[in-house]
């Protein structure tokens, strides 16, 4: 047998299966991977309840999220939360513990998924290390609990250069930020003029707009096809990612990322949708469109032309799938998850 070359060797990714829909999610993605001979092999780690029920008594293992700060890149499966257990959100330590402070959810029509608006084509970028997610609550009284808005110079101006550097590289034309610095003059005020500054300072080919997040969500379910980057401190932008996913066919249909400088986590924006849980129904493609992101960062990243052209493959094969009106439940259809994924792999 021929030895490998280096170049010819596949890239390790850590494979979080999550909670939920998550293990029928990833289960039909890894699948249509390995039809597509993507370049990658998976090591599988724990989150959530599902590390919680292995016995570690913890819902983020330490071993998990040294895998992934290892393999540089990760798919992940959502994660359950026990509410009220005293866990911190899984995903809200992730995020924190690997500085993958900003989160990328772009946000596209679909031919074959009918929806309101047609040609919506909007990428959200959300701050995901602070703002309410800080998890800085405390009882100030038995009448009145205070939750702490965190806003730092630092991380404002860092999501701000990096909204404004993907939106030059991918050739968009303008950033939106939402905000609501007319009640929180200091915390929203300074995300306004931080991403006002890398405007003005550093990007000024890229058109720059603010608005009240009110009015712009007024503005995004009137007309979508006005925006194009969306820039959002933390909880705006997980609330707006929903909105926007609502535009395009729903939860089954946005993928997403969370990058920082050393590693990067592909997940969906959907959670892991307990009332469908275990029943082959839930819709794969979200998953399935992240983990075409990760090839497509693996493939620019590491300069691996086999990751970016085993993307392209599946993003062709999924498109057709949807023309052909081989779609899930969510979408007005009837396959199964595991149908679904055989539909995207006849088609690669
Ligand atoms: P959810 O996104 O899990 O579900 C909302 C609705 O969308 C449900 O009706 C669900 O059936 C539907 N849905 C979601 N994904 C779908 C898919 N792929 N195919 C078809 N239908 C889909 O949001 P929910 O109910 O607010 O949260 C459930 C749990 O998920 C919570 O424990 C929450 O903390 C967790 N969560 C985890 C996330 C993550 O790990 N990244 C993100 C969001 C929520």
């Amino acid at each position: 047998m021929d030895e490998m070359t280096t170049d010819d060797r596949p890239h390790k990714a850590v494979l979080i299966p999550g909670d939920g829909i998550g293990p029928e999610v990833t289960k039909a993605v890894v699948r249509v991977l390995d039809a597509a001979a993507a370049p990658i092999v998976w090591s599988e780690k724990q989150a959530g309840l599902a590390a919680l029920d292995a016995g570690g008594g913890e819902v983020l293992p330490d071993d998990t999220v040294e895998a992934v700060e290892r393999a540089g890149v990760a798919l992940k499966g959502p994660c359950t939360t026990p509410v009220g257990k005293g866990f911190q959100s899984v995903n809200v330590q992730l995020r924190k513990r690997l500085n993958m402070y900003a989160a990328v959810r772009p946000v596209r029509s679909l031919e074959g998924v009918p929806t309101r608006f047609r040609d919506v084509d909007i990428v959200i970028i959300r701050e995901n290390t602070e703002g309410l997610y800080s998890g800085a609550e405390n009882r100030v009284t038995d009448d009145v609990v205070i939750s702490m808005k965190v806003a730092t110079d630092s991380a404002c101006k860092r999501i701000s250069r990096w909204a404004f550097r993907y939106a030059t590289q991918r050739a968009r034309r303008k950033v939106t930020v939402f905000h609501k610095a007319n009640i929180m003059k200091m915390s929203d005020g300074l995300f306004l003029d931080a991403a006002a500054l890398a405007h003005e300072r550093d990007y000024p080919n890229i058109e720059f707009q603010q608005m009240i997040i009110d009015a712009g969500c007024m503005k995004l379910v009137q007309d979508p096809t006005q925006f194009d980057v969306l820039l959002l401190e933390n909880l705006y932008g997980d609330v707006v990612s929903d909105l926007c996913a609502g535009l395009v066919g729903g939860l089954g249909v946005v993928p997403g990322a969370n990058i920082g400088d050393n590693c990067a986590v592909f997940e969906a924006v959907h959670g892991s949708a307990p009332d469908i849980a275990g029943k082959n129904v839930a819709n794969p493609l979200a998953l399935l469109m992240s983990a075409v992101m990760m090839l497509n960062y693996i493939g620019s990243e590491r300069s691996d032309p086999r990751a970016t052209d085993s993307a392209r493959r599946i993003k062709v094969a999924y498109d057709l799938a949807l023309k052909d009106d081989q779609k899930t439940g969510d979408l007005g259809g009837s396959l199964s998850t595991d149908a679904f994924a055989e539909a995207v792999i006849e088609r690669l």
